[in-house]
């Protein structure tokens, strides 16, 4: 049997010139995490968490309002003016809709100024009658849960088991039953929110017939109904 001896080339063994550099960034790397720096870190990451565990319940709690704490506007003949400071005709509001409205020459961010107007079938009115001609309505604006601006309004086209007529404010779902004074019917708010008396003048236009029924927003806002 022929016997043959092959010799195979193979790789130089010898340390890349990179090994160097790659094990004093190991070496330096493993320098870097000591003990004391681990838990320092791991505390300083658990303080972070538990502030957030705070901050987070605290945000759900509505717009922040500062020092807006004023006494409401509203008395007998102030006028609802539009955001642009324009008197809102009875006829600006559409059966089944609503509007923004403000007290006129009151600054547009107190709290106490802004309102929703509505406007539904009178006879589905079931209390304050006579605060509501044309069926139109107009109450604050500001939720009395926690103080975010109500902005979306529930109108049924169709009779039957369906919810009636109903303002929903977007913050919490809190509902307010628009026939009865917008007293509380679905989500976390303690109480109605306060509705102002109207009238429509001689020119058509609407009208304060007197203050709010009640304060505005939560109670910390501290903004009260105004004067007759
Ligand atoms: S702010 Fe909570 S339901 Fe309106």
């Amino acid at each position: 049997v022929a016997q043959d001896t092959l010799i195979e080339e193979r790789p130089n063994l010898e340390p890349s010139p990179d090994a160097e550099e790659v094990a004093e960034i190991v070496e330096r790397g493993g320098a870097g995490i000591t003990r004391k720096r681990m838990l320092a870190t791991s505390a300083g990451a658990a303080g972070v968490a538990l502030g957030a565990a705070f901050i987070v319940p605290a945000a759900s709690l509505g717009p922040w309002v500062g020092d807006a704490t004023v006494q409401s506007p509203w008395r007998r003949g102030r006028r609802l003016v539009d955001e642009q400071g324009t008197p809102v005709p009875a006829s600006a509001v559409a059966m089944g809709g609503f509007v923004t409205a403000f007290a006129e020459g009151v600054d547009k961010e107190a709290l106490g100024s802004s309102l929703i107007v509505v406007r539904i079938d009178p006879a589905s009115v079931a209390v304050r009658r006579d605060w509501a001609p044309q069926g139109i309505m107009a109450y604050s604006k500001i939720c009395t849960h926690a103080g975010c601006a109500v902005a979306m309004m529930r109108y049924p086209l169709f009779s039957g088991n369906a919810p009636g007529p109903a303002l929903v404010c977007p913050c919490h779902y809190s509902t307010f039953d628009i026939t009865h004074g917008a007293r509380v019917v679905f989500g976390p708010a303690g109480r109605p929110l306060p509705q102002l008396p109207l009238q429509i003048d001689a020119s058509g236009y609407l009208v304060a017939d007197g203050p709010l029924s009640g304060d505005v927003g939560p109670s910390w806002t501290g903004v009260d109904r105004g004067s007759a």
